[in-house]
């Protein structure tokens, strides 16, 4: 069932030398960061002189950024299926306006700030609808399409718990899963953050070409090392494969 499921994914059409690359992690893995050092490493002419296009998921579109506030301003809890279809929306219309017309512009990188990996962990296994269920609703167009490589930056939940507690107290004076500034997902408990953990890991058991896993608790300079590894192993095996 879930083999027959994997057969739908492809890589879109794409440029000559153009990449689609998405980054993943729990929270707290420090993705927002690294966005930052990959825009520059690619952009420079040392380093393939990319146009990078980078879009966060959900977002990247008016109707995109309307239903990423309406997720994350949620205060009772979403039914699993919602959520799941909510997420998908704004990705089907994200790939048809940004992601795939992009990706016909010659040595261009789209860079995306979360993807499908999200999707099969927070919703797959976090909120428990489950792995095949996400393949089922990402096996139609334009949801197929998936990036020639993911980055994957892995930390522990407890790890990913201390950093949001850190972010939360610095931002306000109540570390609490209470209201405070967190937003629908930053307000769940450690057990969460554990199944969105082994969530990332099935998609990696399920994607294992694609998903390069980062260890995410080194430093940012050595994490951004790492990326750079697997993207110099990437590029140098020809690339994209699935
Ligand atoms: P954001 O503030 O962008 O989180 P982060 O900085 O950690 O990326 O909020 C996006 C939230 O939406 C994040 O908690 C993960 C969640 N999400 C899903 O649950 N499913 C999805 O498919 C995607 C793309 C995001």
């Amino acid at each position: 069932m879930q083999e027959q499921l994997l057969t739908c994914f492809v890589h879109p059409p794409v440029a000559s030398n153009t990449f689609f690359v998405s980054l993943e992690g729990i929270e707290g893995a420090g993705k927002s960061t690294q966005v930052k050092g990959l825009v520059e490493y690619w952009s420079d002419p040392k380093h393939g002189n990319y146009r990078v296009i980078t879009l966060r998921e959900p977002g990247g579109t008016d109707f995109g950024e309307a239903l990423r506030r309406a997720i994350l301003n949620q205060q009772t809890p979403l039914t699993p299926l919602a959520e799941a279809y909510l997420f998908a929306s704004a990705r089907a219309q994200l790939l048809v306006e940004k992601i795939l017309p992009a990706l016909l512009m010659p040595n261009t990188i789209v860079l995306l700030d979360r993807y499908i990996d999200s999707s099969l962990s927070y919703q797959g296994e976090g909120s428990g609808l489950g792995i095949d269920n996400i393949l089922k609703i990402h096996s139609i167009y334009p949801l197929y399409f998936i990036p020639h490589i993911t980055f994957y930056l892995q930390i522990t939940p407890e790890l990913s718990f201390e950093r949001q507690l850190l972010r939360q107290q610095k931002s306000t004076t109540i570390p609490t899963t209470g209201s405070g500034t967190s937003d629908y997902f930053e307000r769940q408990s450690v057990t969460f953050y554990r199944k969105l953990a082994q969530g990332m890991t099935k998609s990696v058991e399920l994607f294992p070409e694609r998903i390069r896993v980062i260890p995410g608790n080194l430093s940012v300079d050595e994490v951004f090392a790492a990326m750079i590894e697997q993207w110099e192993l990437f590029i140098g095996g020809g690339g994209r494969r699935l």
